[in-house]
């Protein structure tokens, strides 16, 4: 068969991570600036059909197996169900998934299991009220709680928490997180924040590490390396007992870290990105974007679609470089590039 997702260096993008919207009703200090951005008019955004026929193609022609929904905030879709239905019901069903802040989650979480969502990751980064509205200027804690919650009624299984920790804002709060994040069943995996927000306030000599948020977490808990495969996740995983416990002891969960900056994972990256524009973006880092709305608009049939993805992607640079000398942030914020 036709070739997929193969880029210069070997890698094979199996994993497509498609942003729905770039608008948000949050505004992380680490991701989009307080007065937020000039949003993308409704026009520019891919509709339901262009992501459905885009999902097919990756799918079909390109090798995906794995789809996730990501923004801005995607549950600001109004059509979310309905875009979620037309991936499951294609021949090549990919895995479904959505990255979300879990507001407004409650009232459309049985609606999305039942159109085929199969797996939910929540962004979360402390449940202590005052901290959660410092780090994303709004008020809005009770509703991310409720939207967690509704998710095991509606049968969603294995959710992930994504927490990244803020020196000087909720670093502190990692150990309080994870018991809270082992209680309810939750994966929680701590982030390390990348320099990819809007006011570019991200500071290298300051950010929280991996070896960190190791260091802090073993004053509470005991880590052991977990032994699954990774699987293209960018998580490390260690099963989680209390301190002193014995190793015979049943573990109380797993915990993720991700260490972006400082153990990249860029050797083994499985990823290909739509912005929500219907722009290929083959890394978080790139500094160039491949249209593929406005030729399919413009009438380009899927032969041509799919040679200009693999084009996008065959250009996919080895990794972030966040660590060289002559590193430069992309000049569009998380929100917009996709999560
Ligand atoms: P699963 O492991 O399949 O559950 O999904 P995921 O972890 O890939 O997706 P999620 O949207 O939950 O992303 C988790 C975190 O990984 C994000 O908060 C980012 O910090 C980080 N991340 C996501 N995509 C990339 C990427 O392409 N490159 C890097 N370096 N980090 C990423
Ligand atoms: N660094 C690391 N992670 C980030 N996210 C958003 N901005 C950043 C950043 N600058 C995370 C969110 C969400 C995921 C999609 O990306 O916490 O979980
Ligand atoms: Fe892949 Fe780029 Fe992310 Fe590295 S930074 S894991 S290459 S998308």
């Amino acid at each position: 068969s036709a070739p997929g997702l193969v880029d210069s260096f070997g890698r094979s993008a199996t994993d497509l991570r498609i942003s729905l919207t770039d608008k948000c009703n949050l505004r992380c200090t680490y991701c989009m600036p307080a007065e937020g951005l000039p949003f993308l008019p409704t026009p520019k955004l891919m509709q339901r059909d262009e992501i459905v026929r885009l999902a097919r193609l990756a799918t079909e022609r390109l090798g995906v197996r794995q789809v996730r929904f990501t923004g801005g905030e995607p549950l600001l879709r109004k059509d979310l169900v309905e875009i979620i239905r037309g991936v499951a019901a294609l021949d090549a069903r990919p895995e479904i998934s959505l990255t979300t802040n879990a507001i407004g989650l409650a009232g459309r979480a049985v609606a999305l299991a039942d159109a085929g969502l199969d797996r939910v990751n929540v962004s979360l980064d402390s449940i202590c009220a005052e901290t959660f509205a410092i780090i994303t200027r709004r008020p809005f804690l009770d509703k991310v709680l409720k939207g967690i919650d509704s998710l095991g009624a509606a049968g969603i299984g294995h959710t992930k928490i994504n927490a990244v920790l803020i020196p000087g804002v909720n670093d502190t709060e990692g150990p309080d997180l994870l018991a809270w994040a082992l209680a309810g069943g939750h994966q929680l995996r701590f982030i390390e924040q990348m320099p990819l927000d809007a006011d570019h306030i991200w500071d290298r000599d300051i950010m929280i590490t991996a070896a960190e948020m190791r260091r802090r977490l073993s004053e509470r808990f005991q880590l052991t390396p977990d032994s699954e495969p990774r699987d293209g996740s960018p998580a490390e995983l260690y099963q989680v007992r209390a301190r002193g416990a014995s190793l015979d002891d049943p573990s109380l969960g797993t915990v993720g870290i991700i260490a972006s900056v400082t153990e990249a994972f860029c050797e083994d990256c499985r990823r290909t990105r739509l912005t929500a524009e219907g722009g290929v973006r083959s890394c978080l880092f790139s500094h160039t974007e491949t249209d593929l709305l406005g030729p399919m608009r413009a009438g380009a049939g899927d032969d041509e679609v799919a040679d200009l993805w693999r084009a996008a992607m065959w250009a996919k640079p080895s990794g972030h470089g966040m660590n060289a000398a002559g590193f430069v942030q992309p000049e569009r914020p998380m929100s917009a590039i996709g999560g």
